[in-house]
């Protein structure tokens, strides 16, 4: 939680941003997990963090755009509520902590969009992602449920996307936070992957860690032999020497802020050749395109240059062959990396997606790609100073995905299936940073996590697990 002022502050700087009626915002509510009584962590709506740092269920805020004014709406706690769960705080002292001064009833919000729609006032809205708020919405302002996302405001959508995407300094500071406590999950987890232990015990031991931190993890860990499976949430099985591990870990601190990182390692003391000789290709793909990062530069080019260097190295190993800049134009290359070079990180991991990715990734000047795998693309415009986003290229042999492209015989000038069959149990490579974008360059965010070959064999050396 920031100061009132950087909330007043920001919320000034929207209302700059638009013309006119009212800005509506939602926060999320606590979601029953079996029953009403027993929900999931609650997690606030980022956008309503941002602009509000009102963290807990049930609150509102409408600016007024012709006025200036905030109002918060929300619930004060009853004598059950504190008995249940203690004094926390109520609707005033969220109010002093967003630097709102007038504050109202949550029944009050119906009532008072009502009043603002009988006067022909613009309600600029978002698309709620909660099922529970689209219902309340599309009660409280008399729109059908399917309209909802057609009607949102995307004066609204487009302001939000401006703010949120030049990060403040201490934003910066709460990322590389969780960035402290992602690298802390790390080395636990590479220390004790050891034969024999099961890939829950990892998941459980980066969970702790974030929790142990005041945080949580900002998206489900990725922690599996099973690397080419590219969100594979399935931790069951147990390790043996061999078997290479990809983690997809992120921390969110207490603030709500993200981290994002993947490292790939041996469970065994070292890397095969084989595992070597594909790590070497991603690592040199990532620290390559990290050097290209400054603004001004699209996304779209660096993804392509991932694509490039990853078409070399699969020619090198007889997997690919042919023109390379050829290959990456076909899309050939999306046999082996799939999925795009990275995306915005915030407070959401995917930043802002909930508003939609066009709007965060896109531009007039860069739209998406519908070829497959740069399609998955999610950030491809011209960078910006203060945007902090992640580098993450990958080769995976997906066997679904390979047999589907072999029977299609699907850019057979540039794959080598016969050798893509040697490799098809392989599994897959990913590496991924953080990094932010600076005036003249970048700065890759946290401290920093072992990721070449030697620093992860050092890691493993003498095998043994640290409690
Ligand atoms: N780290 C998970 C993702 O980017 O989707």
């Amino acid at each position: 939680m920031f100061e009132p002022t950087v909330y007043k502050e920001r919320r000034a700087r929207l209302k700059q941003l638009l013309r006119g009626g009212v800005i509506l915002l939602q926060g999320n509510n606590d979601v029953p997990m079996n029953y009403p009584a027993n929900p999931y962590t609650f997690r606030q709506d980022s956008t309503f963090l941002y602009f509000t740092g009102v963290n807990t269920t049930g609150f509102a805020l409408i600016m007024d755009l012709d006025t200036g004014e905030d109002s918060l709406y929300g619930y004060d706690l009853e004598v059950d509520d504190i008995i249940w769960m203690g004094e926390l705080p109520g609707l005033k002292e969220w109010a002093r902590v967003a630097g709102i001064q007038h504050t109202w009833p949550y029944n009050q919000l119906s009532t008072d969009l009502q009043s603002i729609q009988h006067s022909n006032r613009k309600i600029h809205f978002l698309n709620p992602y909660r099922s529970d708020l689209k219902i309340e919405l599309s009660g409280m302002l008399g729109i059908d449920i399917d309209d909802l996302e057609q009607r949102a405001s995307a004066e609204l959508i487009k302001g939000i996307v401006a703010l949120r995407s030049i990060k403040e300094d201490r934003e910066i500071a709460e990322m590389e936070a969780a960035l402290h406590t992602t690298k802390h999950i790390y080395l636990r987890v590479i220390k004790n992957t050891l034969p024999g232990v099961k890939e829950q015990i990892l998941t459980g031991i980066a969970e702790g860690i974030a929790i142990e931190n005041g945080g949580h993890l900002a998206y489900p860990a990725i922690i599996s032999r099973d690397g080419e499976i590219l969100h594979n949430h399935h931790h069951h099985h147990t390790l043996k020497d061999g078997d290479l591990v990809l983690a997809d870990i992120g921390a969110e601190g207490p603030s709500g802020y993200a981290s994002d990182i993947t490292r790939t390692f041996p469970v065994s003391c070292c890397f095969s050749e084989r595992q070597r000789a594909i790590y070497q290709i991603v690592l040199d793909a990532e620290m390559s395109c990290i050097e290209m990062l400054r603004p001004g530069i699209t996304y779209l080019s660096v993804h392509l240059h991932a694509a490039t260097i990853i078409t070399e190295g699969l020619k090198e190993l007889g997997i690919m062959r042919g023109d390379t800049d050829a290959a990456v134009k076909a899309g050939a290359h999306a046999l082996f990396f799939p999925h795009g070079l990275g995306h915005m990180i915030g407070l959401d991991v995917h930043d802002m997606e909930n508003l939609g990715e066009d709007y965060v990734g896109y531009s007039d000047s860069v739209q998406r790609s519908s070829q497959f795998g740069t399609a998955y693309l999610r950030l491809g415009r011209e960078l910006e100073p203060g945007f902090v986003l992640t580098v993450e290229p990958g080769i995976y042999f997906i066997p679904a995905l390979i047999d589907l492209w072999k029977k299609e015989n699907k850019h057979s000038g540039f794959i080598n299936y016969e050798m893509v069959d040697q490799w098809r149990s392989f599994g897959g490579v990913r590496i991924e940073d953080n990094v932010l974008i600076t005036e003249d360059g970048h700065r890759v965010l946290g401290p920093a996590i072992p990721k070449t070959i030697e620093e992860i064999e050092a890691l493993k050396t003498p095998p043994g697990r640290i409690s």
